[in-house]
């Protein structure tokens, strides 16, 4: 009977920890790099180029590796080799799936960038 108990209490726990977990969106907020036109940020890629803006998530959608260095136009992934463009559409496998891209807002007023994950 205990352990009966002991189990519903532990499901009931991962139910409740998987609906916060869906429920939960991420922000994040620091200083835009106004003058860099490829900018690594932890967890994400900021590309600002030809006056537009865009975020990506840095992980590689072939097996997740952190994207963290660009080269020509090009963002690579240190872990098997798949470049993606600028544009966060693979140039070079393996990864086959566009990088993941963000909901951001830029103050103007404060060049403050806020990320939603
Ligand atoms: S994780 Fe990026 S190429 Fe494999």
């Amino acid at each position: 009977m205990i352990g009966i108990v002991v189990g519903i209490a532990v499901l009931w726990d991962k139910m409740v920890l998987t609906q916060e977990k869906i429920n939960s969106n991420k922000i994040v907020t620091f200083p835009f790099p106004t003058n860099k036109e490829i900018s690594f940020q932890g967890d994400f890629i900021l590309v600002n180029k030809d006056s537009e803006v865009n975020v990506y998530s840095s992980r590689c959608t072939h097996l997740g590796c952190k994207i963290n260095q660009h080269s020509n136009n090009q963002l690579l992934c240190p872990c098997h080799g798949s470049t993606f463009g600028l544009d966060g559409i693979p140039t070079k496998g393996p990864a086959v799936l566009p990088l993941k891209k963000m909901k951001f807002e830029i103050d103007k007023l404060s060049d403050m960038i806020t990320i939603t994950t």
